[in-house]
């Protein structure tokens, strides 16, 4: 368990003095090559009392070879008492299935000293910790993320939650509708898991490491913008050791902002970060996953766009409208479209699948940051120090800014 070359742990410090919630929420993230196989002692260092049974959430995606060296890892600290598999699915992330989750955990007699292991993806992850959130009105929680996107944002932060569906069409789905925050008390992000992703899914990640780069400055890790780039044109994220340093890094990045807001509740102020700079091309990315048709490269028979895919558009679109706004230099919006490229993600080229550009603006509204009716975009500024996103409300002036990025997207 030392710390070695082939892992960083990373500390996500919670609860401290001053925090809107009373209690240590701190933990650990242990990055590495074949860390799933420590994740029994490392979860019995990380709790001050004997653990009576986990129960195992995953994702059927995972190759079983990995669930089992985190089985028996864990079954040498305490009996694993049953496993639910989730095929995940945005539909799938429901009330039944939390519904599903709390009676297998109801009928194993899981007690309050009882643990959740999710291992999986965001959705897996989201859903199993809103069951250990509410189970016997809250228990302990694992995360082990086994994609790129989860290990980087979902699995740290202790967001979870289902989406509600209050009809049968798409946009009758309702995401995140319902949840908890509900820190976990481990994360294990065992890189070699990365292994069995698809190319596109691994990109998909890849999207919101660029993002995080882009708030490096503000957070500790300036040089994190310059490493991934060049990590990404030297085609070294195959390898081992930079996986675990760009995972690492990576998580490095959410820690600080959710020490800072932990909440979500913290209003955007210069020189503070806070969980809203998170949504850089998330709110252009949000309206454009919602058409239906659209595709990674404008070929309807590739559709839908995956989450990762929009938001690389999104800070595409975003960055454009920074320059046109006078936040950043042309040449940002340059190396954000690079780096996408770099890995296969697209920057534009949608087609004739893309809606009038108003209607895009329009599905924006629904974007959880309207506030009295005004659209607040996070734009990225060129910030090698000081504030790296600014909040633009979208007024008249700038609207016809958001509607010309958009357009430039087909
Ligand atoms: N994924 C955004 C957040 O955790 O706040």
């Amino acid at each position: 368990m030392t710390p070695d070359a082939h892992q960083r742990v990373v500390r996500v410090n919670l609860g401290h003095e001053g925090s809107a919630a009373a209690g240590d929420r701190s933990y650990d993230v242990v990055i590495g090559a074949g860390v799933l196989g420590e994740i029994g002692p490392r979860l019995k260092a990380a709790t001050d009392r004997a653990i009576t049974g986990a129960m195992l959430v995953i994702d059927t995606g995972v190759p079983r070879t990995f669930v089992e060296r985190a089985r028996g890892s864990i079954a040498s600290v305490c009996p694993v008492i049953g496993e639910v598999a989730i095929t995940p699915s945005e539909k799938g992330k429901s009330l039944a299935t939390l519904d599903v989750i709390l009676q297998t955990m109801t009928r194993a007699r899981l007690e309050r000293s009882g643990v959740v292991v999710c291992i999986g993806g965001g959705i897996v992850g989201d859903v199993g910790g809103f069951a250990a959130g509410v189970y016997r009105r809250g228990i302990g929680v694992v995360q082990c993320p086994t994609t790129l996107l989860s290990m980087v944002d979902a699995s740290v932060g202790g967001k979870t939650g289902v989406n509600l569906s209050l009809g049968t069409r798409d946009t009758d789905l309702k995401k995140n509708m319902v949840g908890v925050f509900h820190q976990p008390r481990l994360v294990v992000a065992d890189v070699h898991t990365l292994d069995s992703l698809d190319t596109r899914t691994f990109a998909c990640g890849v999207a919101e490491c660029l993002k995080h780069g882009l708030l490096g400055a503000q957070c500790g890790d300036p040089g994190l913008w310059s490493w991934t780039l060049s990590a990404i044109s030297d085609g070294m994220l195959g390898e081992d050791a930079a996986l675990i340093e760009l995972v690492a890094r990576n998580i490095a990045i959410k820690a600080r902002v959710v020490e800072c807001d932990e909440f979500e509740d913290k209003p955007p102020a210069a020189g503070d970060i806070g969980r809203l700079a998170l949504n850089l091309g998330h709110t252009f990315g949000h309206a454009l996953e919602t058409i239906p048709g659209l595709s990674p490269d404008g070929n309807p028979s590739h559709a839908p766009l995956e989450h990762g895919e929009a938001v690389a558009l999104g800070m595409v679109a975003a960055a454009r409208c920074a320059h046109a706004l006078g936040l950043c230099d042309a040449g940002l919006a340059s190396e954000i479209i690079a780096g996408l490229r770099g890995v296969g993600l697209p920057t534009g080229g949608l087609g004739a699948a893309l809606p009038p550009a108003e209607r895009v603006l329009d599905a924006m509204m629904d974007d959880k940051k309207v506030l009295d009716g005004s659209l607040r975009l996070i734009l990225p500024k060129r910030a090698r120090a000081g504030d790296p996103v600014r909040v633009v409300t979208v007024d008249e002036p700038a609207r016809n800014t958001v509607i010309g990025a958009i357009e430039m997207l087909r």
